[in-house]
């Protein structure tokens, strides 16, 4: 039998704890899977209480993670620290000392991913991470491999589990994003500071990744347009329903003919198309491409197993000597993102308007949207508060998104108009009905 891969671990939080456990539960299938042992040779954390908890007190101990890639007994190091500082360098440090590189960590690969590829390609190591995305869902492996024939035209995910959480306690108890999220933290779902997640962020972070995946462009996390859920309300679920919709965040990725379009945003999505179906902390994922057509991906996007799961995967890959470039082309040839910009967008939208429930109110709105060449579809308005607040509803046909944007800002100047209007973009899916 070959000799075992040694690993060394950088972070015993859930991650790093749960690929701990995962490489000691599977031991015996690995190796008659991979034809060699994969160990842990060495960790690295903040609290060293953790290596007892997790069964690897033996094991030696690195007080600095990035000495791990000094280290003759480590062939790989796993960066499971999350952040930006410390494990940017300790990457750096295990690439430059010739060690490959497993990590979890989107937000720092979707800043310098580029540059961490490049440098894991000249020194001929793997930089693999498919944790970084939708852990429990292969999709780093779809798009690197089972794809690989196949020009990608639109990747459209939920990959943020909190806001998938809590968009779906929305609907089902009509509760306010500020009810369900306090209660979400409470239970754990969310975190303290829950920015990242609700504000689109880690969806932002994670659909760069996938971009450049797909599409063969460098990582360019600030061409991704991102807006997060915090504005949606109950109200705008139920007409949502009353539409045929769902409300999802969405990470949208698609090729234009002006170059990569990214964006994340709420969306509403049909209801007879598979991710309005994805609810509670579950991610998935819809790939659009010229040969496959349309494959469809569903999982638990976070959590100690299925992150686990996917970091193992990556070791299994390099225990057997497969090495592929990290954005699936050459680093090296990867082409700079043309940004196709989100105002040239074209397609139907949803508009809601708070507005003094008095005559003239609706043709003030109507002229409004004629004005800038939008077109409604359909309208719905219910309630009678003379003098009050109440909502209107529409659908637009087919429009371009800046000047839906330019027309909605000179409607919200006028004094019916008791609030901002509610604008969500309704998604299409190539290949359903
Ligand atoms: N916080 C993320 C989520 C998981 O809620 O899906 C880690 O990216």
């Amino acid at each position: 039998m070959k000799a075992p891969l040694r690993v060394g671990i950088a972070g015993l939080g859930v991650v790093g704890g749960g690929t701990v456990k995962l490489l000691a539960h599977a031991r015996d299938l690995l190796r008659q899977r991979v034809g060699r042992e994969i160990v842990v040779t060495a960790v690295s954390a903040r609290d060293r209480a953790k290596a007892r908890g997790l069964g690897c007190e033996d094991v030696p101990w690195v007080e600095d993670a990035a000495d791990l890639a000094t280290r003759n007994d480590v062939d790989v190091v796993a960066e499971l620290i999350g952040g930006e500082d410390v494990a940017r360098r300790v990457i750096e440090a295990a690439i430059s000392q010739g060690k490959h590189v497993v990590t979890a960590n989107k937000s720092l690969l979707s800043k310098h991913g580029t540059a961490l590829a490049r440098a894991a390609e000249e020194r001929g190591v793997a930089l693999a991470f498919e944790a970084a995305v939708a852990g429990g869902i292969p999709i780093i492996k779809a798009l690197r491999e089972g794809l690989v024939a196949n020009r990608v035209t639109r990747v459209q995910g939920i990959l943020n589990g909190t806001c998938n959480y809590i968009l779906t306690q929305m609907e089902a108890s009509g509760r306010s994003f500020h009810d369900v999220l306090a209660e979400a933290q409470v239970l754990g779902y969310a975190e303290a500071d829950p920015t990242l997640d609700v504000g689109g962020f880690d969806t932002a972070h994670k659909l760069a990744l996938l971009t450049s995946l797909a599409f063969g462009t460098e990582v360019d996390l600030e061409g991704v347009t991102t807006e997060g859920i915090e504005r949606i309300t109950p109200l705008d679920i139920v007409f949502a329903r009353e539409f045929g919709y769902r409300i999802k965040l969405l990470g949208v990725a698609s090729a234009t003919a002006r170059g990569v379009e990214q964006r994340v945003h709420p969306a509403m999505v049909p209801l007879d198309t598979p991710l309005a179906d994805v609810s509670g902390v579950f991610n998935a994922i819809v790939t659009q491409s010229d040969y496959a057509g349309k494959s469809v991906f569903e999982g638990r996007g976070a959590g100690e197993k299925p992150t686990a799961s996917a970091v193992v995967s990556d070791l299994v890959d390099i225990a057997r000597g497969l090495r592929l470039p990290a954005f699936v082309r050459p680093a090296a040839e990867l082409e700079e993102a043309r940004r196709s910009p989100t105002d040239d967008r074209v397609g139907p939208f949803y508009l809601r308007f708070q507005v003094l429930d008095k005559p003239g109110v609706l043709s003030i709105i109507s002229r409004g949207l004629a004005r800038g060449g939008i077109s409604i579809e359909s309208m719905i308005q219910r309630g009678r508060a003379p003098g009050e607040s109440v909502p209107i509803v529409m659908l637009t046909h087919e429009s371009r998104e800046g000047d839906l944007k330019a027309a909605l800002s000179l409607i919200a100047e006028e004094e019916v108009i008791m609030e901002p209007p509610c604008m969500i973009r309704i998604e299409r899916f190539q290949g359903d009905k």
